[in-house]
């Protein structure tokens, strides 16, 4: 799978660190920056990766800032983006599970590096349930379209 991954300053370390991971998981990994633990916007690397996913350069994208609120804001105004902070297991799983998530969002200054690679693994291995959880997809996708329409 091809993963775009993008962080603020916030969450420099653990980018550095789940991309080894998720390049060992073998997925190729494209690094839109932060390169350092200088201070950044948040915003310029979430639109980085989510515009990636956006236009299906990408399969899936990982945004990491302070809190991953402010990746997450900004990676859901991108068109078919469905993107899901997920500080924790099961929102992690339920987020494959339920929402077809294509972006994970995750906060820096929450989470530590154990947890983290938990919510990477089980965020790659959970399918979408598709079923009944699929016509919800669609009306997101109507919404989407009125919103860019109005
Ligand atoms: C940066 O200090 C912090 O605001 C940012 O990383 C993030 O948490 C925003 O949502």
């Amino acid at each position: 799978m091809k993963v775009a991954i993008g962080s603020d300053h916030a969450g420099f370390e653990l980018k550095e660190m789940i991309s080894h991971i998720v390049k060992e998981m073998g997925n190729e990994v494209i690094d839109m920056g932060t390169g350092s633990s200088c201070s950044v916007d948040y915003p310029d690397y979430a639109e980085a990766v989510a515009d990636a996913v956006s236009k299906g350069k990408v399969e899936r994208g990982i945004l990491i800032c302070g809190t991953g609120i402010g990746m997450s804001i900004v990676a859901n105004k991108f068109k078919n983006v469905r993107a899901a902070l997920c500080n924790d297991l099961f929102t992690a799983k339920m987020s494959r599970l339920h929402n077809d998530a294509n972006i994970l969002c995750l906060g820096g200054r929450i989470i530590g590096k154990d947890l983290a690679k938990e919510i990477v693994y089980i965020w790659f291995s959970t399918p979408f349930e598709g079923g009944r959880h699929e016509k919800r997809l669609e009306k997101i996708n109507l919404i989407e379209r009125k919103v860019i329409n109005s």
